[in-house]
């Protein structure tokens, strides 16, 4: 087990380097899949997920090599369709792999994904997609096998605009027979990094970032030399710390337009933000102003920045409100801020903070990745010292953050248990 001990009441200062994106990263991991070929992938974070997802390739039959932040994927000897259960059950993101594999086989045997803390995280959007595209699946023993003669395209509409979905509907449609469609797709970042290597190694799609995503089947691929995007969600979670920390920090390799809603709330909170092509520079003014916050699809709000400006809300001048719209379960993390001293109600799926002047350090336990994060930042504005068990949720999307808040004057110690 893992554990982080924090001890609050310093300044941020100084710069810190993004590192490549998870959520980009998995999707085109799964995508390689698609290729017969050593691909390079570069700008890899060393995460809890990305180890997952390498250990998922070997599997099927893949040779993969991590040197520094490059990965080496060898898709040539790929021979296995079936993702076993123990390795579905560490990561539920292998869901990626169902249209990959169908790509490259007609087949894939996954066991069923499970819910997480954030909420059951059903993949009834995915099959019904995928079945829109002449998939056939039969369920049993927790077991989900998906055949396809032959992937023929289609027109999708999906009900949400679910990333997932639309990441794996997209690898489904590449090699499909004619063109897909799919209507109300996820227009995330991380949508478009799919998209580039996707057409990188051969596919033809267009509409990436936009509601809209068309797919013209093709039969060659090729591989590619490719590095991912930085995290959007690490740039937002520096730039909270920063500003609550009332700190002075240049955040480095980030694309500043991929986090412009959480610009536009903490400039209206009344901290200084300035960016040029690939920084951000945020500076602290003094006691943040409350806000009101709603999660939704990008380019709206994201939920996976929803825990840290809670906990940002838990000092700031004034009452808050936030709605987390997306996951039906992810306002957990309000109770271990209560423990710190926060005045937090929730009514149904908002959640309403009065401001309190400080918080008290504490011991409390990360449910989730980005609950975590919200605990070490809460950690760093606390009296005191902040004890965070559950420390491996933390480390699945955040590439050792410990040494990065250190670099920039934080007290952080990092224990394994
Ligand atoms: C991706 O998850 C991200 N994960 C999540 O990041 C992120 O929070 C989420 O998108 C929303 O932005 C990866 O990219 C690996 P969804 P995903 O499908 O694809 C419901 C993190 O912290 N839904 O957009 O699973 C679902 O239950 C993680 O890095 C269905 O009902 O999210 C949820 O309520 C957490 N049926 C909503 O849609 C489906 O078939 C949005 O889910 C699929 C989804």
């Amino acid at each position: 087990m893992l554990k982080y001990e924090i001890t609050g009441g310093v300044r941020l200062k100084g710069k810190v380097r993004i590192s490549g994106a998870k959520n980009a990263v998995l999707p085109i991991l799964a995508a390689t899949v698609l290729t017969q070929g050593k691909n390079i992938i570069r700008d890899v974070p060393h995460l809890k997920d990305v180890e997952v997802m390498i250990e998922v390739l070997k599997h099927l039959g893949a040779k993969v090599t991590f040197t520094g932040t490059v990965l080496e994927v060898d898709t040539t000897g790929l021979s296995v369709y079936e993702v076993p259960d123990d390795l579905m059950r560490k990561m539920r993101a292998t869901v990626f792999l169902m249209g990959p594999l169908l790509g490259r086989f007609g087949k894939v045997r996954i066991s069923q994904p499970g819910g997480c803390s954030i909420g059951p995280r059903p993949i009834n959007f995915h099959i019904k997609g995928l079945k829109s595209l002449n998939t056939e699946f039969q369920e049993g023993h927790g077991y989900l096998l998906g055949e396809s003669k032959s992937l023929v395209g289609n027109e999708i509409h999906l009900d949400f605009p679910s990333v997932g979905a639309t990441e794996n509907l997209m690898m489904g449609a590449v090699k499909a027979k004619g063109t897909t469609i799919i209507r109300n797709c996820a227009r995330e970042p991380e949508i478009v990094d799919l998209q580039n290597f996707l057409n990188g190694i051969g596919a033809r799609i267009r509409g990436a970032g936009t509601d809209m995503i068309k797919i013209d089947g093709v039969e060659k691929l090729q591989t590619i030399d490719y590095t991912v995007i930085p995290d959007r969600i690490e740039t937002g979670t520096f730039m909270l710390a920063t500003a609550l920390t009332n700190g002075d920090v240049i955040i480095e390799n980030t694309i500043p337009e991929h986090v412009e809603p959480l610009i536009a709330k903490l400039k209206e909170a009344g901290v200084e933000v300035g960016c040029n092509d690939d920084q951000i520079h945020v500076k602290g003014n003094g006691r943040l102003k409350a806000l009101e916050v709603k999660t939704l699809p990008y380019p709206g709000y994201p939920t996976d920045l929803q825990p840290q400006i809670m906990t940002a809300m838990s000092v700031a001048e004034g009452t808050s409100i936030i709605t987390e719209t997306i996951f039906e379960n992810r306002l957990k993390h309000a109770e271990e801020l209560l423990r710190m001293g926060a005045a937090i109600r929730i009514e149904g799926h908002s959640a309403i903070i009065n401001g309190m002047s400080k918080l008290y350090g504490a011991i409390v336990e990360a449910s989730d990745l980005r609950a975590g994060a919200a605990l070490v930042l809460a950690g760093l504005i606390a009296e005191g010292k902040t004890v965070i068990h559950g420390g491996e949720h933390i480390e699945r999307g955040y590439e050792k953050i410990d040494e990065k808040i250190a670099r920039l004057g934080g007290q952080i110690n990092r224990i394994v248990e």
